[in-house]
């Protein structure tokens, strides 16, 4: 199988060149590109040419614009990236007869209620970035190539930067941290969001009839704060010697940040259909979390 990848140093990205490495011939670009082909999703000729060039099989696009506060102030550069680029690379696999696999968002959704969201629930994007994503999604429904996206939400990985990290740098220097806890969702580690990637692309070879849109998050759900508070503990018991000042984690509403982006409060995502489709188990999400603390600690 060939396999395009773009975004290959993302977070996602980066866990997918390890988990699509055996499933066969793997290109992996980031915006940068490599070897005469462009992988910048800004350039949407570029990109054409770049799939119209190596004639992949399967088509994982990783990249995107993830800078949720940034976007409200540049819609057409997110609208260019999160929508126009995933439209030409579904025109370019429709041609092909190639498979495309994307990521999008629980942010296309409202966040009204509390129930998790299924797959044909109403969306109601409130920034734009979750509106740029959705056009995406809908530009890739309306090429008829074969497709996976998948709604994933509250990504963290080990490499870079994460709500992790910030936690235990905050925790190291102040007693007190307050935290938003009526947002709701379920951290999902890059490297189950790769691995189950890896895992539908094989199914999808026998079974094409799957292909569509899936919610893929790990399983339960929580609050940043308590999100927050899972963190610190396992950081003191796992790590002892671990120099933390932080006494209390006080819970505050969203309004106590206020960020050019609205959030939406209610992201829980229902994933019964990708477990049922796909014969997967997705872990809690302390598991992967956990997993994540012991390697950076
Ligand atoms: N992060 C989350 O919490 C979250 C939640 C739900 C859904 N998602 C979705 O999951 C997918 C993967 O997200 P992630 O967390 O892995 O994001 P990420 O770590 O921010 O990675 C996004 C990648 O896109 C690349 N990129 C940005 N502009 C580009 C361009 N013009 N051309 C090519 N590449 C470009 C970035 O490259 P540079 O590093 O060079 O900028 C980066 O490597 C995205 O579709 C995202 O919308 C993410």
């Amino acid at each position: 199988m060939s396999i395009l990848l773009l975004g290959k140093n993302g977070q996602v990205g980066w866990e997918l060149q390890r988990a699509l490495a055996p499933l066969g011939r793997l290109t992996a670009l980031d915006r940068h590109g490599a070897d005469g082909l462009c992988g910048d999703l800004a350039d949407l000729e570029g990109l054409a040419a770049t799939v119209r060039a190596l004639r992949p099989e399967v088509i994982v696009n990783a990249a995107a614009h993830t800078a949720v506060d940034k976007a409200e102030s540049e819609p057409d550069l997110a609208q260019r990236l999160n929508a126009e680029a995933p439209a030409v690379l579904a025109r370019e696999a429709a041609a092909l007869g190639a498979t495309l696999v994307h990521y999008s968002t629980d942010y296309v959704f409202d966040g009204s209620g509390i129930l998790p969201w299924r797959e044909d629930a109403a969306t109601g994007p409130l920034s734009v970035y979750g509106r740029s994503k959705l056009a995406g999604e809908q530009a890739i429904r309306a090429s008829g190539c074969q497709h996976l996206i998948f709604r994933t939400s509250w990504v963290y990985a080990a490499r870079g930067g994460n709500f992790a990290r910030t936690m235990l740098r905050l925790g190291a220097e102040r007693e007190r941290l307050t935290v938003i806890d009526d947002q709701w969702g379920a951290p999902t580690g890059a490297e189950l969001i790769a691995d189950v990637t890896a895992h539908a692309i094989r199914h999808l070879r026998v079974q094409p009839q799957d292909a569509g849109t899936y919610h893929l998050a790990a399983s339960g759900f929580t609050t940043w704060c308590a999100y927050a508070k899972h963190v610190l503990s396992f950081a003191r018991t796992v790590s002892p010697s671990l120099a933390l000042a932080v006494k209390e984690i006080a819970p505050v509403l969203t309004e106590a940040f206020p960020l050019p982006a609205p959030r939406p409060r209610n992201s829980r995502l229902d994933t019964q259909r990708l477990q049922a489709t796909f014969g997967l188990m997705l872990p809690p999400w302390q598991q992967g979390v956990e997993r994540m603390l012991a390697e950076i600690l």
